[in-house]
Order: C-alpha cells, then sequence, then structure tokens
C-alpha cells in the first residue's frame, strides 16, 4: 500500500498525462487542417502514446490497491499562431511533465516507497526520449529558418522522424 500523499500525486500525474493527450489530439486536428499531414500524423501518435502513460498509472495503481481517478480534462487550446509556435509548446509541456515526474520520484525517495520508485524508472527515462525528440524537431525547424518552403520541408521532416519513431516501436514490440 502506497501513503495518501503518493496516491494524489499519481492521481495527478494522470491528469497531466491525459491533459498532454488531448492537447496533441487538438495539434494534430490543427495540423490536419493545413494541410501538414506529417505533423497531424506525428501528433497523432504522440496522443495516443499520452493516453498509454495515463493508462500505465492506472494499472500500477490497481496493482497496489490504490483507487486510481479519471480525469477531468480541460478543453485545450484550438487554435496556434504557426507551426514553430505549436512545437515550441510541445517541448515546453515534455519539460512540464519531466518535471512532475521528477517530484513524484522525490516523494517517493522520501518515503523509501521502493516500489513506486522502480515503477518511476520508466518514466525517467520516457521523458528523456520525448524531451530529446521535441528538441531535435525544433532544432530541424530552426535549421530550415524562413522561406516559401518552410512548411513543406518542416512536414516532410516531421514525417520521417514519425516513420522511425513506428519503425523503432514496432522493434520494440
Ligand atoms: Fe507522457 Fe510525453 O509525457
Amino acid at each position: 500500500m502506497i501513503s495518501d500523499k503518493m496516491k494524489n500525486a499519481l492521481n495527478e500525474q494522470i491528469q497531466l498525462e491525459g491533459q498532454a493527450s488531448s492537447l496533441y489530439l487538438s495539434m494534430s486536428v490543427w495540423c490536419d487542417q493545413k494541410g501538414l499531414e506529417g505533423c497531424a500524423q506525428f501528433l497523432r501518435r504522440q496522443s495516443e502514446e499520452e493516453r498509454e502513460h495515463m493508462l500505465r498509472i492506472f494499472d500500477y495503481m490497481s496493482e497496489v490497491d490504490v483507487m486510481a481517478l479519471t480525469p477531468g480534462i480541460q478543453e485545450p487550446e484550438h487554435d496556434f499562431p504557426s507551426i514553430q509556435e505549436l512545437f515550441k509548446r510541445v517541448y515546453a509541456h515534455e519539460q512540464k511533465v519531466s518535471n512532475s515526474i521528477y517530484r513524484l520520484l522525490q516523494i517517493a525517495l522520501e518515503e523509501n516507497d521502493y516500489t513506486t520508485q522502480h515503477f518511476l524508472q520508466w518514466y525517467v527515462a520516457e521523458q528523456k526520449e520525448e524531451e530529446n525528440l521535441m528538441r531535435s524537431i525544433l532544432d530541424k525547424i530552426n535549421l530550415i529558418g524562413e522561406g516559401p518552403m518552410t512548411l513543406y520541408y518542416i512536414d516532410k521532416e516531421v514525417a520521417a522522424i514519425n516513420l522511425l519513431e513506428e519503425a523503432a516501436e514496432e522493434e520494440v514490440e
């Protein structure tokens, strides 16, 4: 059995992952509307991943016999100033999620909660990968710079990254 403090913190994490799933789905739709198919597919897959991150916490809480709370999700933004700004927001959101995971880990360490410490290791590794991924997309966007074909090249790059991510996922399965 884990502490009430840890239970509440895990439920807050569920909320954050659910919120990320909703935000990325909304971003995916925005990209689709702008004809940015590669970005739309990438963000759709990210949205599904966030839902899996959320469900993983549900499963863990069930294993340690505490109740996970299904989160109420705030309506996400539906409009974005530009694709560059959109990916800046994705990166900022991932940093927020990472900080939240570190806070959970801090609680688990303070409480000598070894089971939750072990559970959180997967998230520590996952967040490192996600932050790297989003940073590399931002680097590419900066390299592409301004110009008439900017959106076309950004979409092509993100589509290529999406294919690589899909292939890596299939390898793991
Ligand atoms: Fe589950 Fe990307 O945070």
